[in-house]
């Protein structure tokens, strides 16, 4: 199985023209509250691929929607916690051209124990997989453990933030970073420079760096591969790279070479930002699969 110990959000969406600017204040023309957090989509997006998924995370009691929407998406959720505190939210404007900008608070998701990720871990072993995002306090103790136990390790350093730079990610094994998390990382811009740091520092992880409608490049035992992004038109962003994530992983998991993962999560990625909404906008594997797209030229 592959375990996501992640964010669970109530995503609040405002459609804009433009997103808002420092002191301006601006008239939004849709609103919509959703299920969401990197987290969640991600478990839905692996559910949706065909993975058995464990999800693992603290909700709040004042968001019972997240944990039966990922029942209602075959995810198990016995391993996740409902709290007092109030439940983590995310602010989001999406722009015009889909582009979206996100202001989170991190609410229960910030308060996962050591007592709690112990009990996490009693159910999991070596040939299981963790996912992690960077949305939930205490991840390095989180990958120490799984390391422990002999997990493969995945991790999306989103969002990237000052503490992140110091997790132990040599012990990961497929790093996926965007490209402003991996010009942060690796301290340059441009992707290939990225990538060539990354596996430097990293020899013994995959680096996946996505481009969004540039595509990707990853890195993988010393050699590069790079692939453009499928052409659709761009309706929202969000949750774009976590179906790239959830796509990606379950068709790794599942004995699938890195190509054709990436394409196959590609395909899934570009069918995510041609919808609006959050998790909402995750496509079913049949859907993926009788997609007709035509790569970026
Ligand atoms: O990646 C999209 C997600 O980022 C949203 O669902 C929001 O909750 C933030 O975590």
């Amino acid at each position: 199985m592959i375990l996501n110990f992640g964010s669970l959000n109530i995503d609040i969406t405002y459609a804009v023209d433009q997103i808002v600017k420092p002191g301006q204040t601006i008239t939004s023309h849709g609103y919509q509250s959703s299920c969401g957090g990197k987290g969640f989509n991600q478990s839905i997006a692996l559910a949706k691929a065909g993975a058995d998924v464990f999800h693992a995370g603290k909700a709040g009691k004042d968001a019972p929607s997240l944990i039966e929407k990922l029942k209602e998406n075959n995810v198990d959720t016995s391993c996740t916690v409902i709290s007092d505190f109030p439940n983590g939210h995310a602010f989001i404007q999406v722009d015009s051209h889909g582009e979206n900008s996100i202001i989170l608070y991190g609410g229960s998701n910030q308060k996962i124990t050591g007592a709690e990720i112990d009990e996490v871990f009693a159910h999991a072993n070596k040939n299981d997989m963790l996912l992690l995002q960077n949305e939930i306090n205490n991840i390095p103790a989180i990958i120490r453990k799984a390391k422990q136990i002999g997990m493969r390790i995945a991790i999306n350093l989103a969002p990237i933030t000052e503490e992140s730079l110091q997790y132990p990610l040599e012990l990961v094994d497929i790093l996926i970073v965007n490209e402003t998390e991996g010009a942060a990382l690796a301290g340059c811009e441009s992707p290939n420079d990225i990538i060539d740091r990354l596996s430097e520092r990293y020899p013994s992880c995959a680096v996946v760096l996505t481009l969004g409608s540039e595509g990707l490049i990853f890195s993988r035992n010393g050699k590069i591969f790079s692939k453009p992004a499928y052409s659709v038109e761009v309706v929202d962003t969000t949750s774009a790279g976590d179906t790239f994530i959830g796509y990606f992983l379950e068709s790794v998991y599942s004995g699938k070479s890195f190509e054709d993962a990436a394409d196959w999560a590609s395909r899934a990625s570009a069918l995510c930002v041609s919808r609006a909404g959050s998790s909402d906008s995750i496509p079913s594997r049949d859907e993926v699969a009788e997609a007709k797209l035509n790569l970026r030229t």
